[in-house]
């Protein structure tokens, strides 16, 4: 079942590598934004291993890979596609108006922090 989401702007597509990833916080979410041979993707910034920022880590194709014991995931589904890792990561909906970038982010991360 799919849970409730806010469409938000994150950016301007020229504020992103060509071929890469950045990190952004929104909410009370890490989320890294990916751009990769033209296409977008939006994952949770963290790895499902240990705390690791994927957006610092290496891109190839719709693959990520972390930068801190190399586990890939898929950009695509968020599956954890090598070792270490076993679980997947959490994966959003990228929405691109023009230059901008919106991503469908889940409401839970948007509540005020206690509410
Ligand atoms: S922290 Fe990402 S593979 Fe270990």
């Amino acid at each position: 079942m799919s849970e409730p989401t806010q469409l938000v702007k994150i950016c301007n597509a020229s504020d992103l590598p060509k071929n890469g990833g950045k990190g952004f916080q929104v909410g009370t979410l890490d989320l890294g934004v990916y751009q990769s041979d033209g296409k977008l993707f939006a994952t949770h910034d963290i790895c499902s291993h240990e705390h690791e920022y994927l957006s610092d880590g290496w891109l190839e194709g719709e693959c990520i890979e972390c930068p801190r014991h190399g586990a890939r995931f898929s950009l695509k589904t968020g599956e954890a596609l090598s070792m270490p890792a076993t679980q997947p990561i959490e994966v959003y909906a990228v929405e691109r108006k023009g230059d901008e970038i919106f991503v469908a982010i889940p409401v839970r991360y948007l509540k005020p922090q206690g509410a």
